[in-house]
């Protein structure tokens, strides 16, 4: 037993630093996950503010009308492929902006980043909750049957609206999880089904209890925060998840590979996809002779915190095809490389700093009213381009560099 233990143990750490490697080794774009924080989403919110994006983008109905609301249902991909998007709606918001008297803002690469991180925040964060809906769930998901709303229900279950902390929907996920395996004993003998949970019902159930706790009671600070996705890689390796699952291709092949599952979700949604596939993993877990994991308080924020931020990686491009789209894209019809090609705009070869994926997408989008009016001029179309299009022009730009 100690001896396997033991295995165990080496093999998880050789799987740490072999994620390790994974992360740091195969991506050139390492702002990315340092980018994925709530700072960087703080300050993001205010580039959106300060930038004049709010004057024609709502976020959940808050904000203007001018464009798409930003916060229905986007998941606007990896760092490049969001990137991607706003390049290729250019002309049509430059358009609009031109109509309103405003011209497109400039952004430093930090800038670019936080209205990145801020937006792909938006959707981590999900919907705001509805209490009428619920209300309505901790009826038909059966929590009254053993827990007291307002004076009514059952008390095979503690008071749950005289914790504070459970007005944070993953918090109380996390809590449901921690108590899982004996509240499903209980379930068992009252005949109760187990509740499962999809798309914002957790965080409804969430708002539903607030309205029962006292009015002076608010939401804890950070109860929406980002989880760290740094301490989250971490856990995962510590609570034994990666000896079932895997982590692109590292870990067990007991259980899906973690960068395989659909996490266009928010932090609640993936929160209730782990408490709705508990029962089956910890049967396993039980099977394995796994420690059924429980989570201290933000845990499960940091894990999924992670996932998110894997999702948001974008894996590094390719030259060859980069230097496709320059040749066959129109890019050399303004732009040369070592002298070949047009002088309308600069050589693209001589262009000093164009060494990571944050630093090219912002010199293009601060370039692009030029761009676009030379596309214009020229009767050019604007050229669409894909996330792994812009990845691929780093990677070829990278190896032109002159610092090379
Ligand atoms: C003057 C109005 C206006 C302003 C200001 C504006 N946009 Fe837009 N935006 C639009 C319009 C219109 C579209 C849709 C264009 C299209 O359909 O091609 C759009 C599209 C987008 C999209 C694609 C959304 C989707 O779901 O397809 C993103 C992302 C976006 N804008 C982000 C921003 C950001 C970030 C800023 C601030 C730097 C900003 N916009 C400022 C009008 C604006
Ligand atoms: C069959 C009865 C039953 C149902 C139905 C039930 N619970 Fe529970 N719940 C319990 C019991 C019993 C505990 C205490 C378990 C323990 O102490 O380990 C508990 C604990 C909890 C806790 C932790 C409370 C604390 O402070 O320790 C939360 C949060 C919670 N339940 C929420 C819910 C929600 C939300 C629902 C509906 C989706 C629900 N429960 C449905 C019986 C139930
Ligand atoms: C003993 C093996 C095992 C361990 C350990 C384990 N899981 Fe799982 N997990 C599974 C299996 C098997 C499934 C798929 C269950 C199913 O398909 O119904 C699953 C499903 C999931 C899902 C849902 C996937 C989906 O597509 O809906 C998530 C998320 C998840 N696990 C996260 C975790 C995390 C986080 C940990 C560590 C805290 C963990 N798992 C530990 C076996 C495990
Ligand atoms: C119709 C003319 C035109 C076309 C076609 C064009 N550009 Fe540009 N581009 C410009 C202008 C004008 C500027 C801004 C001034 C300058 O850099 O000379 C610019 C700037 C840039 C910059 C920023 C350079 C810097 O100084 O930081 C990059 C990167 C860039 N373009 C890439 C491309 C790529 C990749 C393509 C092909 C997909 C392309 N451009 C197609 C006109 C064009």
């Amino acid at each position: 037993m100690r001896s396997i233990k033991f295995s165990l143990w080496i093999s998880s750490i050789i799987l740490l630093l072999a994620l390790e490697f994974l992360v740091s080794g195969r991506n050139t774009f390492l702002y990315a996950q340092e980018g994925f924080s709530q700072k960087n989403a703080y300050k993001g919110h205010d580039v959106f503010q300060n930038k004049g994006c709010i004057q024609c983008h709502a976020v959940y109905g808050r904000g203007g009308k001018g464009g798409p609301d930003l916060g229905k249902d986007k998941f606007f991909g990896t760092y490049l492929e969001f990137a991607a998007m706003m390049w290729n709606h250019f002309p049509r918001m430059e358009e609009k902006m031109e109509k309103k008297g405003l011209s497109f803002p400039q952004f430093s690469a930090e800038e670019t980043e936080q209205l990145i991180t801020y937006l792909a925040y938006i959707r981590y964060k999900g919907e705001p909750g509805n209490e009428f809906a619920g209300k309505k769930l901790l009826n038909s998901k059966g929590c009254v049957k053993c827990h007291k709303f307002g004076g009514r229900g059952g008390d095979i279950g503690p008071d749950i609206t005289s914790e504070l902390e459970y007005l944070s929907p993953i918090i109380l996920v996390e809590t449901m999880w921690n108590h899982g395996p004996d509240m499903m004993d209980i379930f068992e003998q009252n005949d109760i089904k187990r509740p499962q949970f999809k798309n914002n019902e957790i965080v409804d159930i969430a708002v539903a209890i607030k309205a029962y706790m006292s009015p002076t009671n608010r939401i804890p600070p950070g109860s929406y925060d980002l989880g760290d996705p740094s301490n989250g890689k971490i856990l995962l390796q510590e609570k034994g998840c990666i000896t079932c699952h895997s982590s692109r291709g590292t870990g067990g092949n007991l259980a899906p590979d973690f960068y395989s599952m659909d996490f266009n979700k928010s932090v609640t949604e993936i929160a209730g996809m782990m408490w709705n596939h508990a029962p089956e993993m910890w049967e396993l877990m039980n099977r394995e002779n796994i420690t059924i994991p429980t989570f201290k308080k933000g845990e499960m924020a940091d894990i999924i915190g992670y996932f998110y931020s894997i999702k948001l990686q974008d894996a590094s491009g390719d030259e060859e095809n980069g230097k496709n789209i320059v040749y066959n894209r129109d890019c050399l019809s303004c732009h040369s490389i070592k002298g070949e090609g047009s002088s309308i705009a600069t050589d693209l070869a001589r262009v000093d700093g164009l060494d990571n994926s944050l630093i090219v997408v912002n010199a293009m989008f601060n370039h692009a009213s030029d761009m676009k009016k030379r596309h214009t001029e020229m009767k050019l179309e604007w050229p669409k381009l894909s996330g792994k299009d812009i990845a691929d022009l780093v990677a070829y730009l990278n190896a032109l560099s002159p610092a090379k």
